[in-house]
């Protein structure tokens, strides 16, 4: 029998192996939720059932359908109840998969009596392909590489990203069932899940992409997904074209991160501080041993010699969690040479600061925060959240011995990212913890077009830190801070 022929054979009663990407069983046993009607994309179990006992305080709506709409709607029910599932998943080459289903959709639209354009056609057979294989009307979304934030706001709303700014899309998901299912997709597919029990999940894609799904009742208006797409490359030298720095700082940095110097990366959400992370690590030499601990594993290091830790959240019943801290405490005894932690939010910061002082020099981390001066306040604030009783004074000590170096980078109005300062912490000044800047985003005004103008400009002050580089083999010009504009 052809590939094609087992397709179509009608799938064996009682099974229900669901493979990767295919839609679970339209009929699932037991009581048919009110919202489920023969119009809607077969929604997995649980979440039918989800949607049926009341969770969301409110009906799930059921919009309209164009016609165009309702013979995709159809022909996905059609290919469900015709494809054997079970062989489609045997099929493990991707490309092959989409050539056996768009053969069969294509069979199964000649039958179709309704007159259909090419293009219609065409349309049909891809939008099935993505809700098959894929993740419904989001997929071109998604394939499009220009794009790095993918938004939705209950089955309606999709936003994107590109180049730094934020519009809304045409594309929508026929209603919020919809919607979960495909967030069901994408997280089952990766381990994890998402109802009732806990209705907000964090996803890494196998492409590196981050996803955040959260779902009623904690998210009010419908299921919000919020996928961070990690498709452009953004090397050090893409930061310097773009104007996120210039060479010079370019030059700096990869000396500080040379010379082991601990950095902070500090910036507000969406700032750009994994991608300035992910860029910097570059600068490490390739015989170091670089130990990553992440929420969702995001950096994407070039080295060979890299372990990826990823945390772990509570399982349902509320056990088996492994926090930031405890992957930093174990990075300890995994002869690292350096420690990048993704980002400090809690105690950890403390464990990462101690790790600094005692031999673990050049690690790098980033931290939430709108400027040099207020990431040194909430890394004060993280090591009282680690319970640590340290008095005042002697946690600005750890903390200023620990860091030299903290990188301010902004998302600015126009959409772009600017390393806006580099500061060096240089010790402490009788209580208080002491920093200059060395470089800084001078901001002159704003074109009519909305761009930002200003540029990057030395403050004059020459880093004690160079004493440091130097020791460790790297020189660097002494007139790159001669005081004003650089390029
Ligand atoms: N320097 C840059 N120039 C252009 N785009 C950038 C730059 N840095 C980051 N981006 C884009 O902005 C998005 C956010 O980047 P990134 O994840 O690095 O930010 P973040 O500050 O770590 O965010 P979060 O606060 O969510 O952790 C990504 O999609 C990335 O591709
Ligand atoms: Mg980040």
């Amino acid at each position: 029998m052809s590939l094609r022929d087992r397709l179509l054979t009608r799938r064996r009663s009682g099974s229900n192996t669901t493979p990767v990407g295919a839609p679970a069983d339209p009929t699932p046993p037991g009581p048919v939720p009110a919202v489920t009607t023969p119009q809607q994309t077969p929604v997995p179990r649980t979440q039918a059932a989800t949607a049926s006992s009341g969770m969301y305080g409110r009906r799930i709506e059921v919009e309209p359908v164009s016609p165009l709409d309702q013979v995709k709607i159809d022909l996905h029910r059609k290919l469900v109840e015709r494809l054997d599932l079970e062989a489609l998943e045997q099929i493990p080459d991707e490309k092959h998969l989409n050539s056996e289903i768009r053969s069969v959709v294509s069979e199964l639209l000649r039958q179709e009596s309704k007159p259909l354009t090419v293009a219609d056609r065409e349309d049909i057979i891809e939008q099935v392909l993505y809700e098959i294989t894929g993740l419904g009307p989001i997929e071109p979304l998604f394939r499009d590489l220009s794009i790095s934030d993918i938004l939705v706001n209950g089955s309606k709303e999709i936003y994107i990203e590109r180049a730094g700014r934020l519009s809304r899309v045409a594309a929508s998901f026929r209603n919020d069932a919809h919607l979960l299912a495909v967030i069901d997709r994408i997280v089952s597919r990766v381990g994890r899940r998402v109802d009732e029990s806990s209705p907000m999940v964090d996803a890494r894609l196998p492409d590196g992409s981050r996803v955040n799904a959260i779902i009623p009742p904690l998210a009010l208006d419908g299921p919000v997904l919020s996928i961070r797409r990690f498709g452009i490359d953004l090397s050090i030298q893409k930061l310097i074209d773009n104007g996120t720095l210039n060479q010079k700082m370019a030059t700096i940095i990869a000396g500080c991160v040379a010379a082991r110097l601990n950095i902070l990366i500090s910036g507000g959400t969406g700032s750009g501080k994994t991608t300035l992370l992910n860029a910097m690590a570059s600068f490490i030499p390739a015989d170091q041993r670089i130990i990553t601990i992440e929420d969702a594993a995001e950096l994407r290091l070039q080295q060979d010699h890299v372990v990826r830790l990823e945390t772990r959240p509570p399982n349902a019943e509320g056990e088996g969690e492994v926090t930031p801290r405890d992957l930093v405490k174990n990075a300890l005894r995994m002869r690292p040479d350096r420690i990048i932690v993704g980002e400090v939010r809690s105690g950890e910061a403390l464990d990462m600061l101690q790790a600094m002082n005692t031999g673990h020099e050049g690690s790098m981390t980033t931290i939430h925060a709108n400027s040099p001066r207020d990431s040194l306040a909430r890394l004060e604030t993280m090591i009282l959240m680690s319970g640590s009783n340290l008095p005042d004074r002697a946690m600005r000590e750890q903390i200023s011995s620990a860091l030299d170096v903290i990188i301010q980078i902004s998302r600015l109005s126009d959409g772009t990212r600017r390393i806006v300062s580099i500061v060096e912490v240089t010790g402490m000044e009788g209580r208080v913890t002491a920093t200059q800047e060395i470089f800084r985003f001078k901001r002159k005004g704003v074109a009519p077009s909305g761009e930002v103008i200003g540029e990057f400009e030395t403050t004059g002050v020459r880093p004690s830190f160079m004493e440091k580089l130097h020791i460790a083999g790297v020189d660097v010009a002494n007139d790159i801070f001669a005081e004003g504009m650089t390029q």
